[in-house]
């Protein structure tokens, strides 16, 4: 059963494999005479034992899986269905290289919490359209003028560290990425800014966890999750509705950079201007799908870099001789170690899509499992081992390396978010001497979308220079 199958692929090899870009440009593959293509074999656990494994115990679930099947098989979980997990390069190829009408986003996604309206939500020329309008604030010039953001927040944030006692890092750094993400979304540091800093770690805390979860259609109670993550919303609304009100009004509002600014002036000559609501959720998806993530890898950057002195040693030389190659490629290898978003989905649109020698069909959903890719020793050998200097060209393999997945649906902040990484990683070592020791490592908590230190990333910390 499996274990046949799974040696199909192995005797193919990557060159004999054909593709879903094969498929569409090559006429043998319209040949009726084509070789008969297999389906993945199937995990063989009751269902629900499959739901509670990919839910919860997802890391453990997915090793067994991969030992018993390779790295394409098919499990059927609640609310994905029949999903198709790959883990292999050549089998997630032809999924980065695939367009957004032949695979579009996983069903259900992030829009069950974001709304309609957001990129999440949208797929082919709209999805492309709205991705470029979003994608400049996001990357080249915009992102240099982020760096004093960035660092003006991180040093805001640290200024109150204690030092000689252990404390998390987790919550200061989800407070600068929330901060730097709020001022490059909404702009200058505005007073409103401030009912957006209180909501939106509480809207995340419930959201993540319900944002697979189907909505119900009949909702009754006052006091279920559902209704205070509408209460969240509300909130949420006003203050943006409050914060649009403000730009509106604003004489400078061409000149602004700001991603408000710009969704306000997005369409007003074609009258395809976005309406409130879809800039609200846009909004909304790209603060939380910009901050918690980020801090997490930052969370990470802090669990290993306690445990590798040696590591450590060579980014502080670096930042003390103004150097950044280094720092590069240790950001690299924290978010191969320790993978923060360990899935990118995607659901078969096309009549059919072939993944190497499988075929399949309409409707199933294919999960790349990232986290396995990068654990992947063909790719990275002992890829337990957190070693930047394996990332010394500065380039990561793809697509082994997919911490920001690939694609038509790429993250679209991975620019930014390497940025934040950099630029607070710089100015915390400037700042501050992170003690090292032989603490256990620090094991992996899902909150539902990304994994982050169980305890919080603790570190013991002093200060290098006295604030003037
Ligand atoms: C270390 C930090 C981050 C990680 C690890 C990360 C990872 C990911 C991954 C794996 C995806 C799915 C890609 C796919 O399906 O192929 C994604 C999508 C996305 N990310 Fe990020 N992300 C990070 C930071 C950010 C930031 C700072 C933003 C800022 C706006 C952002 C905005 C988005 C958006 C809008 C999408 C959806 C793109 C689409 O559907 O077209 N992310 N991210």
């Amino acid at each position: 059963m499996g274990g046949t199958e799974y040696h199909l692929i192995a005797r193919g090899g990557v060159g004999e494999h054909r593709s879903l870009g094969d498929r569409m440009t090559d006429p043998a593959m319209a040949n009726p005479r084509e070789p008969t293509r297999s389906t993945p074999p199937p995990v063989r656990w009751p269902r629900l034992a499959q739901g509670v494994g990919f839910a919860f115990l997802r890391r453990r679930a997915m090793r067994t899986w991969v030992r018993r099947h390779g790295h394409i098989f098919e499990i059927n979980v609640p609310f994905f269905g029949r999903s198709v997990v790959i883990s292999d390069p050549s089998l997630v190829r032809p999924v980065c290289t695939a367009t957004a009408e032949q695979l579009v986003n996983v069903q259900p996604n992030l829009s069950n919490w974001f709304g309609p309206g957001s990129v999440f939500a949208i797929e082919g020329s709209a999805h492309r359209d709205r991705r470029r309008l979003l994608a400049p604030t996001f990357h080249g010039q915009s992102l240099r003028n982020y760096e004093r953001i960035i660092e003006d927040e991180t040093l805001r944030e640290c200024a109150n560290w204690s030092e000689d006692q252990e404390f998390r890092t987790l919550e200061p750094m989800n407070r600068i990425t929330l901060n730097v993400m709020l001022r490059v979304l909404f702009g200058a540091d505005a007073v409103e800014l401030d009912e957006l800093r209180e909501i939106v770690p509480r809207y995340m805390k419930l959201g993540s966890l319900m944002a697979f979860v189907p909505v119900p259609r009949f909702r009754t109670g006052r006091y279920g999750p559902w209704h205070r993550l509408d209460e969240y919303r509300r909130v949420f609304d006003g203050a943006v509705c409050a914060l649009i009100d403000k730009a509106e009004a604003d004489p400078g509002l061409e000149e602004r950079a700001d991603m408000l600014a710009v969704l306000l002036r997005s369409g007003r000559d074609d009258g395809t201007q976005m309406s409130r609501r879809d800039i609200c959720d846009e909004l909304l998806a790209l603060t939380a799908a910009g901050h918690e993530t980020t801090a997490s890898a930052l969370g990470w950057a802090w669990e290993r870099l306690r445990r590798h002195p040696d590591v450590l040693a060579e980014l502080v030389r670096e930042v003390d001789d103004g150097g950044s190659d280094f720092r590069r490629a240790t950001i690299l290898e924290l978010l191969r170690v320790r993978t923060v978003i360990d899935v990118a989905g995607r659901r078969v649109a096309a009549p059919d899509v072939d993944l190497g020698a499988w075929r399949i069909p309409r409707h199933r959903t294919v999960l790349i499992r990232i986290a396995d890719l990068h654990q992947n020793p063909q790719i990275f050998p002992h890829p337990e081992r957190f070693d930047p200097h394996r990332h010394g060209g500065g380039r990561p393999p793809t697509p082994g390396w997919l911490a920001f997945g690939c694609g038509a649906r790429r993250c679209l902040g991975a620019d930014l978010a390497l940025t934040e990484m950099d630029v607070v990683l710089r100015t915390v070592l400037q700042h501050f001497r992170v003690q090292t020791d032989t603490a256990a490592d620090e094991k992996a908590h899902f909150r539902g979308i990304a994994h982050t230190p169980k305890l919080g990333a603790r570190v013991v910390v002093r200060r290098r220079v006295q604030p003037r």
